[in-house]
């Protein structure tokens, strides 16, 4: 299990992060009765959240508004303290030692900008480069780097201010990386960029990973950001893991059909009750549809191979080309958003 990890970069045990909010009542009364006796309970963000990430892992951090997502990074950068449990990252508390931890890690969230607004992005990046007392070779290759990767030289001279919210996303970035830390948070980076800049960054970011060994912990809502990027998902939902494994156990576990579309050289009027009859041993039994030239067979593969299902239908059909389609991670993380898939205890996968 990840929980046994000994030598895990970041370690979360038992976190558990409770907002004092105020409670009002409705309307001038409300604000009023608040102004002299004001109220307040306590709202649990996060409850008893444990786990491990090691070295050079990409894991995304999953779920539906509200699930606690940005305030486990919160906790995992130092920005805010937990209620009770505790984080470590490298070993040290992010809150208490949060310059020395700043040095190991990159931050990044979507909605907020590390950028000084009214001056050059050259000379934010500069700014920073100073704050990290980063040696002046190691900022000029990290910087070239990031230029041409995320194509940054017509933005350099331009305040932050005048940049749109993708060319913005691709300065800050490459300004979490000028220290070259060993752990990128990255919180909802893609939020409303365009698809090229999406695809951009995405690449940059799983560049990142694969190639130099930096740590990757993201949430988005973007399903694609979670599939090119990461190798393991922590599903949330309502401040509490719910699932915690390799993106393909995910899929193994939750997704039990694949779909195999038959392309077919000439249309056979009675494709599907053949098919039916060639897979009348499957189990359960198959789902077929026929369209035009093309026949679809949905099928669980846990108890019948792709291969068996494919070589029985090529037998009784002229096929031309077929298409086996693996789970979709989107379909099943809209289930969970909606409620219809209902998960049990946490599961960790390895
Ligand atoms: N500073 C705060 N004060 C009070 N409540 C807060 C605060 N920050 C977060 N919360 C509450 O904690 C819960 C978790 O919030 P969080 O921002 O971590 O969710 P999230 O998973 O990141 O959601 P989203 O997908 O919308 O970004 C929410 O109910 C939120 O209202
Ligand atoms: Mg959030």
């Amino acid at each position: 299990m990840r929980c046994c990890i000994s030598q895990a970069q970041i370690e979360a045990r038992a976190l558990t992060k409770t907002f004092r909010v105020p409670k009002r009542g409705s309307g001038v009364t409300g604000a009023i009765q608040h102004l002299f006796a004001p109220v307040y309970e306590d709202k649990r963000a996060l409850d008893q959240v444990t786990f491990d990430i090691a070295s050079g892992e990409a894991v995304a951090c999953v779920g539906p508004n509200g699930a606690g997502k940005s305030t486990t990074v919160k906790l995992m950068v130092g920005i805010t303290m937990p209620t009770s449990g505790s984080v470590r990252i490298e070993g040290l508390d992010p809150h208490k030692e949060r310059i020395t931890n700043s040095r190991k890690i990159g931050v990044v969230f979507g909605q907020r900008s590390q950028l000084w607004w009214d001056l050059p992005v050259a000379e934010s990046l500069r700014l920073l480069g100073d704050i990290y007392e980063i040696p002046p070779d190691r900022y000029d290759q990290t910087l070239k780097t990031c230029t041409e990767l995320l194509e940054l030289g017509p933005l350099l001279g331009q305040a932050s201010r005048s940049l749109s919210l993708g060319q913005r996303m691709r300065c800050d970035i490459a300004a979490s990386l000028l220290h070259s830390p060993r752990i990128l948070f990255l919180d909802e980076p893609t939020i409303g960029l365009d698809v090229a800049v999406k695809a951009r960054i995405r690449q940059f970011i799983s560049a990142m990973n694969r190639e130099r060994g930096v740590t990757v912990v993201l949430t988005s809502h973007d399903l694609q950001d979670i599939e090119t990027i990461c190798q393991r998902i922590i599903l949330m939902d309502k401040g509490a893991i719910v699932f915690d494994g390799s993106l393909l156990a995910v899929k193994r576990q939750f997704d039990r059909s694949r779909v195999v579309t038959f392309r077919l050289r000439e249309m056979v009027p009675d494709a599907a009750a053949r098919v039916q009859i060639a897979l009348s041993e499957v189990a359960p039994p198959p789902v077929i549809t026929v369209t035009g030239y093309d026949t679809v067979v949905t099928f669980d593969p846990s108890h019948s191979s792709s291969a068996a299902v494919v070589a029985k239908v090529m037998a009784e059909l002229p096929v031309e080309d077929l298409k086996i389609e693996e789970p979709g991670i989107e379909s099943i993380i809209r289930q969970l958003y909606d409620g219809t898939l209902k998960l049990g205890v946490a599961e960790p996968v390895t």
